[in-house]
């Protein structure tokens, strides 16, 4: 296992994905997600979105006049998380969010679900969210574990993800104004970390 990349890694856990939640799980999303702010017709990118998990909670917000763009770099995720009904228009991307084949300023919403911590270049894939946001659009970080507990976490699950954790608050802080992203602000608490921040509007 220690010597698969992540990506394989990933795509090796796709099928079974849908074990790792559980019912109480459905609650807290739709928590998170009514932080978001989402409105009729919203475009949301969900960037790792997995098998999809997020996607009914983003459709009942955005309604049959949203868009959304579910992103993953496991095609094998991507797959999984086309299978989720569609009730909303959205598309699936198999990429890596370093790169995002995406025009600018595209999206009222990215969500990032249990996934930037797994994200090789932090600075470059926050550059590119921000790039994709439209002036004034929101970017949620968002992970069920605080920063401790997700580092124990992924030590223990061990592979590809072990040594995967996130930025100091101030590193992270540093890194998202540095993209021209404002109002940042992080919470880090057992339980939830969030990372949330809004596109400037002269950028
Ligand atoms: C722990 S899973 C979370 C999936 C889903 N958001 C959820 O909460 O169930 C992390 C996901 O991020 C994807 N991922 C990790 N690094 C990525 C990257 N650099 N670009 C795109 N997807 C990535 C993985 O393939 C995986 O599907």
């Amino acid at each position: 296992m220690k010597d698969l990349s992540k990506r394989q890694f990933f795509d090796q856990e796709a099928r079974g994905w849908d074990d790792r939640y559980h019912q109480d799980d459905a609650s807290q999303i739709r928590k998170l997600v009514d932080r978001f702010d989402l409105k009729p017709r919203d475009w949301v990118l969900d960037v790792g979105t997995g098998n999809g998990i997020l996607l009914p909670h983003l459709f009942e917000k955005v309604e049959d006049e949203g868009k959304i763009v579910a992103l993953d770099f496991s095609w094998r995720m991507v797959f999984e998380a086309a299978k989720v009904k569609k009730t909303a228009d959205i598309y699936f991307i198999n990429a890596c969010c370093e790169t995002l084949p995406i025009k600018d300023q595209t999206f009222d919403c990215i969500a990032c679900l249990a996934t930037f911590a797994h994200v090789n270049g932090k600075s470059k894939a926050l550059n590119e969210m921000s790039r994709v946001l439209k002036k004034g659009g929101r970017l949620y970080i968002a992970h069920f574990l605080g920063k401790k507990e997700l580092e124990q976490h992924h030590r223990l699950a061990g592979g590809a993800v072990e040594q995967d954790t996130l930025p100091p608050d101030s590193e992270m802080r540093e890194m998202m104004e540095k993209t021209g992203l404002k109002d940042v602000r992080i919470v880090d608490q057992p339980g939830l970390y969030l990372a949330s921040a809004r596109k400037s509007l002269s950028c």
